[in-house]
């Protein structure tokens, strides 16, 4: 059985990530996961300076996954570099650095401080889901041009760099074909639903900065439909499927999506463990049926 596969240039053992922001930025659920035995992990999104994030309430639980405001806290990179990455290769994890920027400067800055440490990473993940302060605060990854300008600034990273959407456009085609313009060598499709839940004891939004992201098993079809729409779009692009991968099947279907990989996020917030049995049932899966090679399901569900 063999479970290898490629991002762009980037080769993995398995198919199996963990999403941005919901594993830490080190080793935080090391303890109950073998970090080094999943494709790769992608740490939360780092910005060039440290961040606070939102105010708490950050998290709140929906019927089907949850909602979150955490608003993208992190050490800045400078103190990741120093504390986290060393930690993270202490457990042979294959490292993916994901980045953030209230500008395409700091961007540019975060990317460009990644520089130093680029042999020691497998790739950057560019997280477009970011307030853009120079056009009213809309996000990047709502704007083809912003888009493509944030993946070419995030060139200076000197690793593939891997363009993570938001599923909250019109068309992300799009936005994906701005990203690839820009210099992406892969497409993580997708961010987080725009979302809300209301405290009626309280009559205000539940989370303290009131909106939030929606994930869990309540967006897996969005994912699949993303992650559909731009492999039949873009056939030789690289894509790894996020959004609510909580099982083998729930990644199988990813696959045939069109997705070179995927990522397991809000399902290990219920349990740490997950991504690794998403291999074991993933593995389970193709020798049941007859699927000797990962590789074969992506996009099977395209036809001919
Ligand atoms: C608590 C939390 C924090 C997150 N932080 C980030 C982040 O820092 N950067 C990012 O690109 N995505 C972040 N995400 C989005 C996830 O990486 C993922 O795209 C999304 O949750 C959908 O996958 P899931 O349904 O498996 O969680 C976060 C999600 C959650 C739930």
């Amino acid at each position: 059985m063999n479970l290898s596969t490629a991002v762009g240039s980037v080769e993995l053992p398995n198919p199996v990530m963990t999403a941005s922001g919901t594993i830490g930025h080190g080793t935080e659920v090391s303890e109950y996961l073998d970090l080094s035995a999943l494709g790769a992990v992608v740490v939360k999104s780092l910005s060039a300076e440290p961040w606070a994030g939102n105010p708490p309430p950050r998290l709140h639980k929906t019927a089907a996954g949850m909602l979150n405001s955490v608003g993208l806290q992190n050490p800045g990179v400078e103190a990741w570099v120093e504390h986290d990455l060393p930690a993270l290769e202490a457990r042979g994890a294959r490292v993916v650095a994901s980045i953030w920027g209230f500008s395409v400067e700091a961007y540019a800055k975060a990317a460009s401080m990644l520089d130093e440490v680029a042999d020691r990473l497998v790739a950057v993940e560019v997280n477009l889901s970011c307030p853009n302060v120079e056009a009213r605060r809309d996000m990047f990854a709502h704007s083809p041009s912003a888009t493509r300008e944030v993946v070419d600034a995030a060139r200076g990273c000197r690793r593939p760099r891997w363009a993570k959407l938001s599923p909250n456009v019109t068309d992300i085609t799009a936005i994906a074909a701005a990203a690839l313009d820009g210099g992406a060598e892969a497409l993580t499709l997708v961010n987080t639903v725009m979302g809300m839940a209301i405290d009626l004891d309280r009559r205000r939004p539940s989370l303290g900065a009131g909106g939030g992201g929606l994930s869990g098993a309540a967006i897996r079809p969005v994912a699949v439909r993303a992650v559909y729409d731009c492999r039949q779009a873009f056939p030789d692009a690289s894509i790894v499927g996020v959004g609510g991968v909580g099982s083998g099947e729930d990644a199988i279907e990813l696959l045939m999506a069109g997705a070179d990989a995927v990522q397991v996020g809000t399902a290990t917030f219920f349990a740490p463990q997950t991504p690794l049995r998403v291999i074991r049932q993933l593995e389970r899966w193709c020798r049941r049926h007859g699927v000797a090679r990962v590789r074969d399901l992506r996009g099977a569900a395209h036809g001919q």
